[in-house]
């Protein structure tokens, strides 16, 4: 539901031209420093997990889908994130994913168990499908390699099917299949959580998994130079990490980490604790990442391709809310969550944290789009948004190229938790900055005072953006939307600060245009 709201005047609507300041204030200085965020920091990703592929983005036979059996339903709605780069196949599942088997028609295709998730993967959307898909989204590509129980050669060969331009065996046979043109895939992932002991993978030990690393990298790179590298890594072993970095530096692009915030109990506090705490995870990846030389300098020739050009940075290439309390229990590989207002708060409060962390972070990719932890579900009568597609549609769609380093003043705590969550960006001509700020207490409403430095710049207009629910549990479903939508606009000039009040439990975009 959206309501608009026009207002010439200074008192309508959310906010107070000039007025008594307010318990929070941010400070705006548009000599502050700027940090680039990555525009691949809104990707997705999506496994053969449940009903993520089959029966969500993918369906055979469906009224819903068209002549290649992508719901267009689902499509729609997934093109309305406006999805920068797209992983897949896993996640776990590539442990015993043979990438052959999705080629070439499909009725030739083998069935193969879905060892990892259970039931059936019939292979019938594979890697031109994920490609055709990508396309239609306008994502760039982002494949992730079986080490466990494939080869590297195997994994250099998909390389040479995606990408090969020459006249060879792989990339003929994408010929053969009706892809004249390469798929040109940059983004590739060597394994997945490799760590993991419970996963039937074979690593665990972490100078095992960068030996075999090192043979999928060369053997790939040898294929295409031209790829980035997502080697493994995680916040939760930093001998790992540190060790990947230190052994594997001048080819790995990107450092994967995955966070998941699962909350121990029903509260919201919790939840909302359960993001907090990975600013500490972004604290110690800073220093390992640091400490990893930012050139690489005297990589042998002999290589035969290039070292990495840009400095390593994280791959956060799953990442999301795994709330046990919230309709599947621990063990079920569905993972058909529902998520509700609490649960979109939350969300807001991982993106913000992102865009403070903008100077480590390469690229993210939500986990997952369709049915699986998701923002999107399906029935096979249609599709619905859950209240967390409200954040991650947003943030991608206000949120500009580069971080602001604001000042902020004034504590309000609700519990443990400050109610105010606040970053901002600023376009690449400086003209245009957006707050996203949220009020995250379920009950006050909050005052918030914006302040420009020295008073210097003044603003030609602003429009306040936001979001809402009529309570923290209020959840989404094939019935009802409970997600509101406000806009406030202005045209003013801004030059001594302003007032705002934020709604309780809201997520809210503040966007200023800079006067000439
Ligand atoms: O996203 C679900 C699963 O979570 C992925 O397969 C795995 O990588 C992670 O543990």
């Amino acid at each position: 539901m959206l309501k608009y709201i026009w207002s010439a005047l200074l008192l309508l609507g959310s906010w107070k031209v000039n007025a008594q300041s307010s318990g929070y204030k941010i400070t705006i200085d548009l000599t502050e420093q700027r940090t680039e965020i990555s525009p691949m920091l809104y990707g997705h990703f999506i496994e053969y997990l449940g009903r993520c592929i089959d029966g969500g983005i993918y369906e055979e036979n469906s009224e819903l889908a068209d002549a290649r059996s992508f719901r267009m339903d689902v499509l729609e709605k997934v093109q309305g994130l406006d999805i920068p780069l797209l992983r897949f196949p896993g996640g776990t599942v590539i442990k015993t994913y043979h990438w052959e088997d999705g080629i070439g028609p499909k009725d030739q295709r083998p069935k193969r168990p879905n060892l990892i998730w259970g039931g059936v993967n019939d292979n019938h959307f594979g890697t031109a499908e994920f490609i055709e898909y990508c396309k239609e989204i306008g994502a760039a590509p982002f494949l992730v390699v079986n080490m466990s129980t494939a080869t590297a050669e195997e994994a250099a060969n998909w390389v040479e099917y995606c990408n090969g331009t020459e006249d060879t065996y792989w990339a003929n046979l994408r010929r053969e299949h009706g892809y004249e043109e390469p798929f040109n895939v940059k983004y590739w992932g060597i394994g997945n959580e490799e760590y993991a002991e419970p996963d039937a993978g074979l690593h665990q030990d972490v100078d095992f998994y960068i030996k075999d690393a090192w043979q999928f990298v060369k053997l790939m790179k040898l294929q295409d130079p031209s790829l980035k590298m997502t080697l493994v890594g995680t916040s939760h072993d930093l001998h790992w990490s540190k060790r990947v970095l230190e052994e594997m530096g001048p080819v790995c692009d990107f450092l994967s980490i995955h966070l998941y915030a699962i909350p121990a109990d029903t509260s919201y506090q919790t939840l909302i604790k359960s993001v907090e705490t990975f600013e500490n995870d972004f604290d110690k990846m800073r220093p390992l990442l640091a400490e990893t030389p930012q050139v690489v300098k005297d990589f042998s020739p002999w290589y035969r391709f290039p070292p990495r050009e840009e400095p390593v940075k994280l791959a956060v290439d799953e990442w999301g809310i795994w709330d046990l309390n919230s309709g599947a229990g621990k063990g079920d590989y569905q993972m058909e969550y529902t998520y509700h207002w609490g649960h979109a708060m939350a969300v807001g409060k991982f993106i913000n944290l992102f865009m403070e962390n903008a100077d480590i972070i390469g690229l993210a990719t939500w986990a997952q789009t369709v049915n699986v932890l998701a923002p999107i579900m399906t029935n096979e009568k249609g599709a619905f948004l859950q209240t967390i597609y409200t954040p991650l549609k947003a943030y991608r769609q206000y949120v500009l190229p580069q971080h602001l380093a604001i000042k902020r003043e004034g504590e309000s705590l609700f519990g443990e938790v400050q109610s105010i969550d606040a970053t901002a960006s600023i376009s690449q001509d400086g003209k245009e900055i957006v707050l996203a700020v949220l009020n995250l207490d379920p009950s006050e409403e909050q005052g918030l005072e914006l302040d420009f430095a020295g008073g210097g710049a003044a603003m030609e207009w602003l429009e306040h953006i936001i979001y809402s629910a009529p309570s923290l549990d209020a959840v989404n479903d094939f019935n009802q939307q409970v997600v509101e939508e406000e806009k406030v606009m202005m045209k003013k000039n801004i030059r001594d600060g302003l007032n705002l009040q934020l709604k309780p439990a809201s997520i809210n975009f503040i966007r200023l245009k800079v006067r000439d």
